[in-house]
């Protein structure tokens, strides 16, 4: 899939999917970065910096994001409040940033004729699920003030498609991994975390027995489902699930690492975490039927890359 000779804006594009995503687009679109580096890194945009327009905003500032939207076609709405601690901490704020703005992402393009927006959802919507893989159709349960704040964004997009014909496309990433991750990732920080540690020789920390199961998506993949939505007919106004179809357990991944390192590490087993799932799977039929999507990155691939760098 190929975008080329359009006005677009990513925000939250100085983090780790956003900036794939406008890295991709840069070289033959104009693209627009509005980021205030929350949590997002200036480092991600080396190599492509000067190829894109880069403002350092909060999507909170409705002013800002109204400027930074004006003249464009197409918009990837991935600036968020990912911490979900913090979105425990301050739900407040969670809301303000991952409802209030995105509201006013939504504002500014219906004020500018944006023709579409693709929004950044997750699988966090699900909560614990008992049927696996999950189907987009599936009750939402969110378990976080984060996840409860997707599932309204969601809901805004939908409105904004049928109320106002700006064209929307809602996409449920799973467990995004890949190069730019940062550590600390509430998704697949556990890989950033287990590809350096293996490299440096250090320990890996599980939490829980490892048997929990995650369907991780490399980010290439996610950025190649963005472009498909984006040109997508027939996406329009819909909901779709961005995982592989397939899942592993940490424990799984870790015997993985292990045969590609050629080594073998030390584990630590300590308490499970509070509020994670157990299970979690996507299942990919819509996409694939609808978008043409087709993840294309195995786990081994993308663990390679980030094992050796
Ligand atoms: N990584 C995953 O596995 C995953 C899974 C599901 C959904 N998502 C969603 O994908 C999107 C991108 O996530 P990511 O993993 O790249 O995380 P990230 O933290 O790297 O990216 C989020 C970006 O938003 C920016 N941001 C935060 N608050 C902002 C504000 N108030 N104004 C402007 N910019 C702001 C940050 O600085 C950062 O650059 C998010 O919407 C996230 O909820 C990610």
């Amino acid at each position: 899939m190929k975008i080329s000779g359009k006005d677009i804006v990513v925000t939250g594009g100085a983090g780790f999917i956003g900036s794939w995503i406008a890295e991709t687009l840069s070289s033959e679109n104009k693209v627009t970065v509005i980021d205030n580096l929350h949590t997002g890194k200036m480092k991600n945009l080396k190599g492509f910096a000067d190829r894109i327009r880069f403002i350092n905003a909060d999507i909170r500032d409705r002013e800002a994001v109204f400027e930074g939207v004006k003249g464009a076609e197409l918009v990837f709405h991935q600036g968020a409040n990912v911490i979900i601690q913090a979105s425990i901490d301050d739900p407040k704020m969670n809301s303000e940033i991952n409802v209030g703005g995105t509201l006013n992402v939504l504002e500014a393009c219906r004020k500018h004729d944006v023709k579409r927006v693709i929004f950044a959802s997750s699988s966090a919507i699900y909560g614990n699920t008992e049927k696996l893989p999950v189907t987009e159709d599936q009750d939402p349960s969110p378990l976080s003030p984060y996840a409860l704040s997707k599932l309204e964004g969601e809901k805004w997009m939908k409105i904004y498609s049928e109320k106002y014909g700006l064209e929307t496309v809602t996409l449920r990433y799973f467990n995004v991994y890949g190069p730019r991750q940062y550590p600390d990732s509430p998704y697949s920080g556990v890989i950033s975390i287990f590809t350096k540690n293996i490299r440096t020789g250090k320990p890996l920390t599980v939490f829980g027995d490892g048997e929990q199961t995650r369907d991780f998506v490399s980010v290439r993949d996610v950025v190649n489902a963005n472009l498909l939505a984006a040109e997508s007919r027939k996406g329009v106004g819909k909901t779709f699930n961005i995982g592989t179809g397939k899942s592993v357990s940490l424990n799984e991944m870790i015997s993985i690492l292990e045969k590609l390192a050629g080594k073998k590490t030390k584990v630590v087993y300590d308490k499970p975490r509070h509020g994670d799932v157990r299970h979690s799977r996507a299942d990919i039929t819509l996409a694939k039927d609808v978008l043409g999507y087709s993840p294309a990155v195995s786990l081994e691939e993308g663990l390679k890359e980030l094992l050796f760098p």
